[in-house]
């Protein structure tokens, strides 16, 4: 595209799922508020994440992007960061170990605020009330008055944006993420469980690895890589007055970075080529992703990819297929051919969560954990039949033990959903069965024969 580009040339773009703020002066005032506040991230990191997001381009890693659906400001602790971190890593060390190959870690976390809506309203009652959009618009509680959207949440945003990134930035460099506290990372309620065993197991092979390195005359204690990881932060750059107002200029290299997460997606309801998202994002040197529906076809993927990645950077663009269970196969085949003949290097990872939500019979949205399985299976295959790499994962998962997603080693059932329902937008895995899942993604890869 030779059009300029300015932090601010999408405002002469239609941009779809903004909120209505009702009070321009009080919405210019917190963005330029932000405006002023230091970035979240410097630009030298997101380089270092589009140096591993290569490497997965090229088949040589693998990439784990997952957390919450929506942050919460009501869910803010460190105890629920930590968790969410802790299955991360446990996550990525199953897959590490059984894929044999790095596993860049990139969570949807410290930023994950902004929620797109099939609805501007919803029924509540016999009130139909403004759709929630996220913590940094609105509030979820069904009353006319909390749905209003407040620009005092973009602030609060950052600000809680800021403190969940230094806790994570503490703990992935301070100990916490040490291999050889590998063991400690299971939870109790994981423990007992089957997936806690194998995973029990794994972790034991890890530390007779590390003796054995130890004997071998290999300094561990030294070796940072086994004592640190790198934890990359990203949210759906959904609301793009907070991404501009946070989006500086890098002084080593003058290019724009996006400073308020190392990466940056664009959602399936937003992606319009000739739309302000894209507008915006392409401009900035971050890594970006795309999330790609059933309905994209291989002329719509080529013409975003020229969009977004113009120079064929590998790791620049990560296409985030969510084609659901049965879908996924046929649907993605035609893409994966289409851009590698284009010759355009592409992250292709699988989001098996979106493209299989359902409501129960008791009213609760959810996902069946086989269809996630699924989904990533024929993922998978098609990678195979294309002699793809299939890259990496998408998941919407926490720590605790709720019970929003069905089935998985504990079989939990539609009953059961009211026990722990605590998400405040789409259901998430639980800490077992994203354990398990790692597990099944590693086997479904090895049969496939991909690895
Ligand atoms: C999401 O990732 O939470 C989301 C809204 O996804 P999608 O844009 O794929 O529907
Ligand atoms: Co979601």
């Amino acid at each position: 595209m030779a059009r300029t580009w300015s932090p601010s040339s999408w405002q002469s773009f239609e941009a779809q799922q903004q909120p209505d703020w009702p009070d321009e002066a009080a919405l210019e005032r917190a963005l330029k508020q932000v405006a002023s506040y230091p970035p979240l991230v410097f630009a030298g990191e997101a380089r270092s994440l589009l140096t591993s997001l290569g490497h997965v381009a090229a088949g040589n890693a693998f990439l784990l992007q997952a957390g919450d659906c929506a942050e919460s400001f009501d869910e803010f602790s460190a105890v629920n960061i930590r968790e969410k971190l802790r299955v991360i890593l446990q996550m990525a060390v199953v897959l590490t170990y059984s894929l044999g190959v790095p596993v860049v870690k990139v969570g949807r976390i410290a930023g994950q605020f902004a929620k797109p809506r099939s609805s501007s309203f919803e029924r509540i009652g016999n009130e139909d009330l403004p759709s929630f959009r996220g913590h940094i618009v609105n509030s979820p509680t069904p009353t006319m008055a909390a749905r209003v959207p407040d620009p005092d949440r973009i602030v609060q945003a950052y600000n809680q944006s800021a403190s969940t990134l230094n806790l994570l930035r503490a703990f992935t460099k301070g100990g916490f993420a040490d291999l050889t506290r590998v063991h400690q990372w299971t939870q109790e309620f994981i423990t007992s469980s089957n997936e806690g065993e194998r995973y029990e197991q794994l972790a034991n092979e890890i530390d007779r690895a590390l003796r054995f390195m130890r004997a071998c005359g290999i300094d561990t204690e030294s070796t940072s890589a086994l004592h640190e990881v790198d934890v990359y932060t990203s949210h759906e750059a959904l609301i793009i007055g907070y991404e501009q107002a946070l989006t500086r200029q890098d002084s080593l290299t003058g290019g724009w970075y996006d400073c308020s997460a190392h990466m940056l997606w664009i959602g399936e309801r937003t992606r319009q080529l000739d739309g302000a998202h894209i507008e915006f994002l392409r401009g900035v040197g971050n890594p970006l992703g795309c999330k790609i529906g059933p309905e994209a076809s291989p002329e719509f993927v080529l013409e975003l990819c020229e969009a977004l990645n113009p120079a064929r950077i590998p790791g620049r663009l990560t296409l985030i297929s969510r084609m659901g269970a049965n879908k996924v196969e046929d649907s993605l085949r035609p893409l994966l051919r289409a851009a590698r003949d284009a010759g355009h290097p592409v992250v292709w990872i699988c989001d098996p969560m979106h493209a299989n939500t359902f409501t129960a019979p008791g009213g609760r949205k959810t996902r069946h954990f086989d269809d996630i399985c699924t989904e990533i299976a024929g993922f998978v295959r098609a990678h195979h039949a294309e002699q793809s790499w299939p890259g990496g994962i998408h998941i919407e998962l926490t720590g605790d033990n709720v019970t929003e997603c069905l089935g998985g080693a504990d079989d939990i059932l539609d009953t059961q959903l009211d026990d722990r329902y605590e998400t405040v937008c789409d259901p998430r895995l639980n800490g077992r069965q994203s354990l398990d899942l790692a597990f099944r993604v590693a086997e479904l890869m090895r049969t496939a024969g991909v690895v």
